[in-house]
């Protein structure tokens, strides 16, 4: 069987590096060892938390734009999003409607949302945070996806994806195919200027597309210790030297260890993460310029992996009703 890994990626946010590290480049990697590769903007899924217009618009157009910079290849990948695909949202209906209520009633994110909430449970929860496991497992089995790389807080998403899978397939013949996880590096948490993950909720990330200004000064607004120059500094429970990890060869992170040993300052070692850093984004970002000047590019890739999408979504999709018996009257 061909191996086909999809993942999507929901539009809310502008990218920073903890996306690149933990999501991009990682996926860009793998999509080499496999057949065929999917990545989607989740758009669909951005509007369940977010009802800002301009804020959806301006986020799908620069996650769109983060992976074409960081490497996407629209000709090796099928890139595209999902509203451009309307057969997943049929099949988010028949799925909804193979779907136990009480599989809804265990997802982490709505059972979050609820624990948030004193006198009302339903308060400030949609049908659409409800139900987004369920378009979620639509996105997957659309395309019949055999390996799917997230986050370890979406494991439990494609679990729900197999359950649902296997009771339509229980219901109407083997027609879905049952994808597996993958899950990305368990405990790799990229840590943010504060030393919590580096998250959009926090307020603070890094920037990946912003210019070298403001690369250098979010850099240097990473909270340390106040050992002063001299001092051994412990590299462990660091962030400059967490996220120097993420972007330096092993010499590189030795020798960094060493200076550490020998009391490099806190102002040189930033330093030393900043021209790290900055040198992996300087193409990225030159990228970045050059396509976001051109209008008619991003369209004109969305709309053709939307075109590749979608002819195996429309055959998929007729399959699927026939057997469910949605189909001509004969
Ligand atoms: N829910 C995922 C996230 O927030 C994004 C997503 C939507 C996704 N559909 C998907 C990921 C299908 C993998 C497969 O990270």
């Amino acid at each position: 069987m061909k191996k086909r890994i999809l993942t999507g990626i929901t539009t809310t946010g502008t990218p920073h590096i903890g996306n690149f590290i933990g999501a991009i480049r990682p996926a860009l990697e793998m999509s080499n060892d496999y057949d065929d590769s999917f990545f989607f903007l989740a758009d669909y899924h951005s509007i369940i938390k977010n009802n800002n217009t301009d804020e959806i618009k301006q986020s799908v157009k620069n996650i769109a734009l983060a992976w074409l910079s960081c490497g996407l290849d629209p000709a090796k990948t099928i890139f595209y999003r999902q509203s451009d695909v309307p057969e997943i949202l049929e099949l988010t209906w028949i799925l909804n409607c193979v779907t136990a209520k009480g599989l809804m009633n265990r997802a982490h994110a709505y059972k979050a949302a609820v624990s948030q909430n004193k006198d009302d449970p339903d308060k400030g929860i949609n049908m659409g945070l409800f139900s987004y496991p369920i378009l979620m497992a639509a996105d997957i089995l659309m395309f019949d996806s055999t390996h799917v790389p997230v986050g370890s807080d979406q494991n439990q998403h494609i679990e729900m994806t197999r359950d649902i899978a296997t009771r339509f397939n229980h219901l109407y013949g083997p027609l879905l195919t049952i994808p597996e996880s993958i899950i990305q590096d368990k405990e790799k948490v990229v840590l943010g200027l504060d030393g919590r993950k580096m998250s959009k909720s926090y307020g603070n990330v890094i920037p990946l597309l912003e210019s070298e200004k403001a690369l250098k000064k979010s850099i240097m607004k990473i909270i340390t210790n106040s050992l002063e120059p001299g001092e051994p500094k412990d590299s462990e429970n660091c962030t400059v030297f967490d996220l120097y990890k993420n972007f330096a060869s092993e010499d590189e992170i030795l020798s960094l260890q060493k200076a550490y040993d020998e009391g490099i300052s806190w102002g040189d070692a930033k330093e030393k993460l900043f021209h790290k850093v900055n040198s992996q984004l300087e193409p990225i970002r030159d990228k970045y310029d050059q396509l976001h000047q051109d209008k008619n590019y991003i369209n004109d890739v969305l709309n053709d992996g939307a075109k590749k999408a979608r002819s195996h979504a429309v055959k998929k999709i007729s399959q699927i009703k026939e057997v469910i018996g949605i189909s001509k009257i004969s």
